[in-house]
């Protein structure tokens, strides 16, 4: 099925030096990148000169690595990083256009914090912040918040869902015309137009209302990447775009379709929810000139942080390098992260070696090696099927692989007519084409409290 021109969505996660986890080894990534703002600046721009809609920052609150085993932390540059609200507060001061996704907790938080600050971002961004709403799966965040082990599943997304809910309703306590400021008078604000939430829940009692009025996009918009059941719901009824890892277009589809099929149910319907797979290009004037920058890379992982990388699938540290996975009988609290790291391992039949060099290209996401039109040939291939409405485009290495997207992949995106060429408005939410979200007092929603 072929679609409307212009339409495919774009975002850029950065993280660390990039996805690589060998990126910070190139010797072009200066010392200390992790902490300087004006490292990821120099990326931030690059993708508004190419026209991407967003960048994202994944985070969690803890390091996340096995205290125990020195050996592979001291090699783990993820164990330092800012803080991703701050970093976009920052960002967003010397970019224009481009979308500022942030993830926050909704274990670790509580939902009047992330209503305020994701409010201000899009205040001070005019109309660009997002919220990466996770639950946190990890026992180093649980020990950092007094617990001894991660809240369990259903808890943790019942919590999440409430969060969620609580979050609007605060977003909400203003009309968007509430602030008339006539100074004549002496009315700040229309009183007709406070709402106060009043929300007492199972997991939040909060009062309201929010100390910020309407933002610019109307509220921040969220994304939501959970595949499980319970991912799912929250997403349909209370995201704005999913980020996703499927690995064949068959899958993507089938997310695809369960994903939007659940949005009628929550009164919404499927252009209001956006599907963004994860990709991790490396991409060359030529396939060759593509596969050794990738070569470059994959020389660089050392096999102590090869085996962590698989960590989800246990501990595997006793088994032969090269040797076959083995069966695996717990897959923890990312269930199913680890089960599509262990479907590629037992479709392409991977040693342990090929899949954790696999896994650090991408973490779990597409690696696509290739010229520009090889890559758009996939981008559009999963597009066209309806596997995907866009893409989170995890650059392996900053900047330098996003100079490459934008620079050979874009222009070829643009030539099929797959990608704009300008953006279309000033806030996010208007260049991913979603509809500015009426107050409800206006037009009842369930986020109507
Ligand atoms: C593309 C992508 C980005 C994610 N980013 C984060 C993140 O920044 N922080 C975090 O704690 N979890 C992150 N996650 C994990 C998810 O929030 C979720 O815990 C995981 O996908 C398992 O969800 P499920 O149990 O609903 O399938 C990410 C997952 C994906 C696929």
């Amino acid at each position: 099925m072929s679609r409307r021109p212009g339409k495919l969505r774009l975002g850029l996660s950065l993280q660390h030096a990039g996805y690589h986890a060998a990126a910070w080894r190139l010797p072009e990534v200066p010392r200390h990148a992790n902490l300087d703002w004006q490292y990821y600046l120099r990326s931030a721009q690059a993708a508004e000169r190419g026209k991407f809609d967003m960048i994202f920052f994944a985070d969690g609150v803890a390091v996340r690595e096995n205290l125990d085993d020195r050996e592979v932390l001291a090699r783990t540059p993820s164990v330092v990083n800012l803080e991703p609200l701050t970093l976009l507060s920052a960002l967003a001061t010397h970019t224009r256009h481009i979308g500022l996704v942030g993830t926050a907790s909704t274990t670790y938080n509580e939902p009047y914090h992330i209503a305020r600050k994701f409010a201000s971002l899009d205040h001070i961004s005019g109309g660009r912040a997002a919220w990466n709403l996770v639950t946190s799966w990890s026992l180093g965040e649980a020990r950092n918040f007094g617990r001894d082990t991660p809240l369990d599943y259903d808890s943790r997304y019942a919590r999440a869902r409430e969060f969620a809910r609580v979050v609007h309703g605060l977003w909400n306590s203003w009309e968007d015309d509430a602030f008339v400021e006539d100074k004549q008078s002496g009315l700040f604000f229309d009183p007709d137009k406070l709402h106060v939430l009043g929300h007492q829940g199972e997991h939040f009692s909060v009062q309201g209302p929010l100390n910020l009025s309407r933002t610019p996009q109307g509220r921040p918009l969220i994304c939501q990447a959970g595949k499980s059941p319970a991912g799912q719901e929250i997403a349909a009824e209370s995201a704005d775009f999913v980020f996703t890892a499927d690995h064949s277009i068959e899958d993507g589809q089938a997310y695809y379709r369960e994903v939007k099929g659940r949005l009628a149910q929550h009164g919404r319907h499927p252009g209001q929810l956006l599907i963004l797979p994860g990709v991790v290009p490396i991409v060359g004037r030529s396939e060759q000139e593509a596969q050794d920058k990738f070569g470059r890379l994959q020389e660089l992982i050392d096999p102590k942080i090869g085996l962590s990388l698989l960590a989800l699938l246990g501990d595997l540290s006793a088994y032969p390098l090269d040797g076959p996975l083995p069966p695996i009988h717990d897959y923890g609290e990312m269930a199913s992260v680890a089960r599509l790291i262990e479907q590629r391992a037992r479709k392409d039949n991977l040693s342990i070696r090929q899949l954790y060099q696999a896994i650090a290209a991408s973490r779990g996401h597409r690696t696509l090696v290739g010229s520009a039109e090889q890559v758009a040939d996939d981008l559009q291939a999963w597009f066209e099927a309806e596997a995907a409405d866009g893409f989170n485009i995890a650059a392996p290495y900053l900047p330098g692989a996003v100079d490459d997207f934008v620079d050979l992949v874009i222009p070829e995106l643009q030539r099929r007519e797959l990608f704009r060429r300008e953006y279309e408005g000033t806030t996010l939410r208007q260049n991913l084409g979603l509809d500015y979200p009426e107050h409800p007092r206006s037009t009842p929603t369930h986020a109507d409290h």
